[in-house]
Formats: C-alpha cells, sequence, structure tokens
C-alpha cells in the first residue's frame, strides 16, 4: 500500500519535473526537491500502478541458444551504466544479441567511439543525478539495471570523496530508483569487500568482512543496503562478488588486479614487466566472457535467489605463478618485484583481499561454472594481444591497447 502510493507519488513528480536539473544539484538535494514537489502535486496528478507494473517474465539466459526465441512477447529492456569501463562494452554487446539493441541502453559520462554509439543507444548518464537517471528510466521505460559505474580500488583510495560519491551516492540514487520503478537492479560487488580479517582462503559467502580500503567500504555499503532494499520494499537487487577480471580487449579501471592485464603487454612488447605486486601475492582472477556469462546467468535468472550476494570465482594464482605461465610461450620474458622495504601502495589493499573463494553458492543457485582456467586464459591472452601488436604493425587500425594512463595511473 505505502509503495503503491509512493511509487504513484513520485512518477507524478517525474513527469512534472522533465526539465534537466541544475548543475549545483547534489543527488540528495534533487532527490528531496522530487520528493518535495511530489507531495505538493500528487493530488493533480497521478498514474495507476499498473503503468509501472513488471514486464512479462523474461526468458532465462542459455548460452548455447543465446536465448534468442521469438516465444516472449517483450523482451526486458536494459539500462547499463559505466558502460564504457572494462567490463560494460562486452555485457552491453552481450544483451544486445540477446535482446536487440533498441533493448539495451549503454550510458556513461564519457564520449562513447563511434562503432560503439553505431551499435545501439547509448545516452549520458551521471549517475550521482538522480533526475537524470530517473528521466532515463522513465523515456526509456526501463525495467532491469546493471549499474557499473564505480570507481575502482586504487583510484579510490586516491579519491575518497569522489569514491564515496560515485561508488555510494550514485549507487543509492539507482537503488532508490530500483525501489520506485520496480526495476531488478544488478551491481557487482568485488573481492574488496573483504578484508584482512577475513579468512583467506576458500573464502566463504558469509564471513567476517571488515575491509579497510575506500573500495571496499563503499561496496560492503552498497551490498547491505541492497540486501536491506529486498528485505524492506522487494527490490530484486542481485550483486555477486567480482574476482579481478583479465581481458585484452578493454583496458582495466585502475584496480589493484590490474598487474594481471598489464603483464600481457609488456610481456608481448617489451618482453619485461616491473609488477607492482610482491610475486607470491595470490588472488582470485578471471577472464572476461567468464564474467560477462555468469553475469547475465545471474542477471536473467527468472525468480530473486535464495541470496542476494554471491561470491564468483574462477582461478586463483600468484604473479610469479602467471609470468611462469607466460615463459611457456615467450621463453625470454623477464620479470622484476618491487624491492620489499618499499611497497607499492596497492600492496596493502591486495594483503587485505582474499586469495581464493568458495562460489558454491552461485555454483548451486545459478549454475555457475567458469571456462577459463590459468592456461587456456594466458594463451588466449597472448594470441589475442599478439594480434593487436601485428595490426598494429601493419597499420590497419584498430584498438590497441597498450597499457592504458588509467592502468599506469592506478
Ligand atoms: N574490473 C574488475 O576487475 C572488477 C573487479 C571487481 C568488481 N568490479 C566491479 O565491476 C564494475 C565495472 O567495473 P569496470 O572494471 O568496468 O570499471 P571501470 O573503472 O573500467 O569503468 C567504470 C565506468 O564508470 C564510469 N563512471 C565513473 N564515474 C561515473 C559517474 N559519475 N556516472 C556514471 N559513470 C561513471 C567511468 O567513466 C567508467 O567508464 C564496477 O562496479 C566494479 O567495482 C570490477
Amino acid at each position: 500500500m505505502f509503495r503503491t502510493t509512493t511509487t504513484s507519488v513520485l512518477a507524478s513528480t517525474a513527469r512534472l519535473l522533465r526539465q534537466p536539473l541544475v548543475s549545483t544539484s547534489t543527488p540528495f538535494q534533487a532527490r528531496f526537491r522530487n520528493a518535495a514537489a511530489a507531495t505538493s502535486t500528487s493530488r493533480l496528478f497521478s498514474i495507476s500502478a499498473s503503468a509501472l507494473s513488471p514486464p512479462p517474465p523474461p526468458q532465462h539466459y542459455n548460452s548455447t541458444s543465446a536465448a534468442k526465441s521469438t516465444t516472449q512477447t517483450r523482451h526486458p529492456r536494459v539500462l547499463v551504466t559505466g558502460s564504457l569501463g572494462q567490463l560494460g562494452s562486452g555485457l552491453v554487446k552481450e544483451l544486445r544479441s540477446m535482446y536487440g539493441n533498441e533493448n539495451v541502453v549503454a550510458s556513461d559520462i564519457r564520449k562513447a567511439p563511434e562503432e560503439f554509439m553505431a551499435s545501439g543507444p547509448f545516452v549520458y548518464a551521471d549517475v550521482m543525478n538522480y533526475g537524470m537517471l530517473e528521466r532515463i528510466v522513465v523515456d526509456w521505460r526501463i525495467d532491469w539495471v546493471v549499474h557499473y559505474s564505480a570507481l575502482l580500488s586504487a583510484v579510490a583510495e586516491k579519491n575518497m570523496a569522489l569514491a564515496l560519491s560515485v561508488n555510494i551516492a550514485g549507487f543509492q540514487n539507482m537503488l532508490e530508483l530500483a525501489k520506485v520503478h520496480r526495476l531488478r537492479i544488478y551491481s557487482p560487488s568485488t573481492i574488496g569487500a573483504f578484508g584482512p580479517s577475513t579468512p583467506k582462503d576458500n573464502t566463504p559467502d558469509l564471513t567476517i568482512m571488515r575491509p579497510n580500503t575506500i573500495y571496499g567500504i563503499t561496496k560492503l555499503h552498497n551490498e547491505l543496503m541492497g540486501e536491506y532494499y529486498r528485505e524492506k520494499f522487494g527490490v530484486d537487487f542481485r550483486s555477486a562478488r567480482y574476482p579481478g577480471i583479465l581481458s585484452a580487449d578493454t583496458p582495466p579501471g585502475g584496480g589493484t588486479t590490474d598487474y594481471a592485464v598489464d603483464i600481457f603487454h609488456h610481456a608481448v612488447r617489451h618482453g619485461h614487466y616491473d609488477c607492482f605486486l610482491s610475486k607470491d601475492t595470490r588472488l582470485p582472477m578471471m577472464y572476461l566472457s567468464d564474467c560477462i556469462r555468469g553475469t547475465v546467468e545471474h542477471l536473467t535468472y527468472p525468480t530473486p535467489l535464495p541470496q542476494c550476494v554471491y561470491n564468483l570465482a574462477a582461478v586463483s594464482f600468484t604473479p610469479a605463478e602467471l609470468a611462469k605461465e607466460i615463459q611457456k610461450h615467450l621463453p625470454h620474458f623477464t620479470i622484476s618485484y618491487p624491492d620489499p622495504a618499499h611497497p607499492d601502495f596497492r600492496q596493502a589493499i591486495a594483503d587485505s583481499w582474499p586469495a581464493s573463494l568458495d562460489d558454491s553458492m552461485a555454483r548451486r543457485d545459478f549454475g555457475w561454472k567458469e571456462e577459463y582456467g590459468l592456461e587456456k586464459m594466458v594463451k588466449l591472452m597472448l594470441d589475442k594481444i599478439q594480434a593487436q601488436v601485428e595490426a598494429e604493425k601493419k597499420n590497419i587500425g584498430g584498438s590497441t591497447n597498450g597499457p592504458t594512463s588509467a592502468a599506469i595511473a592506478a
């Protein structure tokens, strides 16, 4: 009853406040202004709760058929925030292949490359601006949101205020919209949500969580808020704690596990890598396509699952083990490590994270299983980066991802 009333009131407000919010508004100011306006206008305008009813249940993802069935009356419309990051563009591509280009609205605060713009709708969306997000949700009749906008561990540690705004306030805006407009919301968490007192090996879903990084604190906050919104308001909140993600085509965004991507670019281009982590730092990792598939399987599961938040794992390795695997293909590759007396600031972050995850609940509840182990992943990464380098040499263009400034700056 309360929810129906609130929904009608806020939806009415959304219609009244179609003008862009002034740039000086904070998201919370904007939100309160909307709510205040709603109170005074709710008698004049209302829309029925059915106008905001969820769409027919979507078909569950099936990796073999890519869920291209036509049996469904309407595909869900999905908004992806932070879609130009390391993980977003691959996910957008996969969702568009399932639901049609027009049903997946990509968004970010940066300019998208031409090819990306041509592949489907792309809009500017600053997650700190509630009014802007609500307008997109309403205008595009969004059903599901994949919330990828965030500042990652190393960047967040150096920009605390911005990390709190983007990671907490931005997420809160999206969660509130999920409540008001009955959206399914998928927002990943991270191994960084654990902390130094968490058991390090085979870390389970439920355990001690006392993160000591800004990134980890913001992500744990979000896990708890998502669970609270599901419990109190019935919001279909879904999250997985991703490990470090490896990809050859998209550069990492400034995380502590970025070394595991940088190492390949340096190995192929220069034959040597100066690792910023110590050689024995074991961390959980995953290849990008596994991450995308796991995310889609989780996102599209037809009913809410027993848990809001799941560990998602594939492999765990140390820099020394990764280097050894690379040397099987590039025998002359060498690697050096920091002087233990002068560790990089990311060493302390990595030391506070688990070495391996127990993801048996994800395997049990939505059938998660990785495809890429260390050997297969290393071969694929090297093949792809060698192909990029060849393409550069022939000057036939394409994106050539040497280590990016973002990765180096992290
Ligand atoms: N990549 C990993 O290894 C990894 C591991 C664990 C969890 N995750 C999580 O997965 C999600 C996606 O990660 P990613 O690696 O693609 O991150 P990324 O840093 O590569 O991309 C994040 C995107 O968010 C955008 N963004 C920043 N501020 C914004 C704002 N105010 N409004 C809208 N967009 C904004 C950035 O422009 C960027 O494109 C994040 O939530 C991250 O915490 C990633």
